[in-house]
């Protein structure tokens, strides 16, 4: 039996600042979730959230882009957005770009990752919430995790793993897919991806077919979709681990060092990747510094297992794997990149290069310098 696991996400308000959601705001996602399983709409599902973004993770046999899963996210969302505007709550449906939900959750705000397979016996899963940055902050670590076999040492030990994965790549400038073979095509690869304003890992898959999906990412630029800042495009990615995937430890290794993403403080900012627990994911130093959560949890036929093994729907309680000391090594070390970014200012690179501030609210202040001083600039 295929299932899907979708996580959709979304920035519908939060308290004092862009720092974390009510728990009144997580409480109402939980209400319309929980009735989505009496309907028999999804099986199982929680509620997480890093930063100031609620994450609805779902498990069903819809498929990807199931109407009926995308409108019980939008429904919950719009659930927390009526709690965030009821308590004065700050940016309150920030995320929620249409008045009403049309078939699909994609273009109308929410981030989504999903995918669809052949649970195997036994399905450990690990997903990546991220906070204060854009879906091209999975580039480095899953490049790392899927071609790097000083990473992931099993593409060199395991034969289930040697032949390398398949990794799709969206153009975000374009809108094309495109797809590359590793190691094969590692330098082809490598050419593309290390532009981070443009580029974006979107899907990996094992070159195995009956393994079929390792990895997917949310690819939705909210201020594509509004032609505008409007808010950040916090993304989240979601790996297999395992008996042919990456092991659990492969798949954390690279947070170890905290790379620099693009969209930290106004989306217009370079900053460390912070990894931290699910209780320390407020960012608070100029915003940020941009946060990256890590929870597991199985499938097991149509249920979600976390650590307590409660069996009501909606109740798990993943394992956090960044709250460890271990990560405290690299939060020390995120701390001291963040501090040095921030002596620059408003100068580049601590602020990011001007292709992806074209939404930001700068592109405004632009406009006026050149008009008060009659210069006509076509491309402005
Ligand atoms: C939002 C975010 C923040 C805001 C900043 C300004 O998730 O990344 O850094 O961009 O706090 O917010 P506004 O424009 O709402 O005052
Ligand atoms: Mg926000
Ligand atoms: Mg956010």
């Amino acid at each position: 039996m295929a299932v899907t696991l979708s996580d959709i996400k979304g920035d519908v308000g939060s308290i004092a600042g862009h720092v974390k959601p009510h728990i009144n705001q997580i409480k109402a996602a939980e209400r319309v979730l929980k009735g989505a399983t009496e309907k028999k709409v999804i099986h199982d599902f929680f509620v997480s959230r890093v930063g100031d973004d609620i994450h609805m993770v779902m498990l069903h046999e819809n498929g990807e882009d199931a109407k009926e899963v995308h409108e019980t996210a939008w429904n919950a969302l719009k659930a927390a957005t009526e709690e965030a505007q009821s308590l004065g709550l700050y940016a309150a449906g920030q995320d929620l770009l249409k008045d009403a939900f049309s078939g699909n959750v994609k273009g109308m705000g929410p981030g989504v990752a999903e995918m669809e397979f052949e649970p195997r016996k036994a399905e450990p899963i690990v997903l990546f919430m991220a906070d204060k940055t854009s879906p091209s902050a999975f580039n480095i670590p899953l490049s790392k995790i899927y071609a790097d076999p000083f990473t992931t040492s099993g593409l060199v030990i395991d034969p289930r793993l040697h032949d390398g994965f398949m990794i799709q790549v969206l153009d975000q400038k374009m809108g094309d897919v495109l797809e590359f073979s590793l190691p094969e095509e590692l330098h082809d690869y490598l050419a593309i991806i290390g532009d981070l304003v443009r580029f974006s890992i979107k899907k990996v898959f094992s070159k195995d077919k009956k393994l079929g999906i390792a990895a997917s990412v949310s690819t939705e630029k909210l201020s594509k979709i509004a032609g505008k800042y409007v808010g950040k495009d916090d993304p989240v990615a979601m790996a297999r681990a395992q008996s042919g995937f990456p092991a659990v430890g492969e798949l954390l290794q690279p947070f170890m060092t905290p790379y620099l993403v693009p969209g930290w403080m106004r989306g217009s900012h370079v900053g460390p990747l912070y990894p931290c627990s699910v209780d320390e994911a407020n960012p608070t130093y100029f915003d940020g510094p941009p946060r990256i959560v890590a929870l597991g949890f199985m499938i097991k036929g149509n249920r979600l297992v976390g650590e307590e093994s409660d069996p009501q729907p909606g109740s798990h309680k993943p394992v956090d794997y960044f709250r460890g000391e271990e990560f405290g090594y690299a939060r020390n070390i995120a701390m001291n990149i963040a501090t040095y970014m921030r002596q620059h200012g408003p100068f580049m690179f601590e602020r990011l290069p001007e292709e992806e501030m074209e939404y930001t609210a700068l592109n405004e202040v632009l406009k006026r310098i050149f008009e008060k001083r009659n210069i006509k600039n076509k491309n402005r």
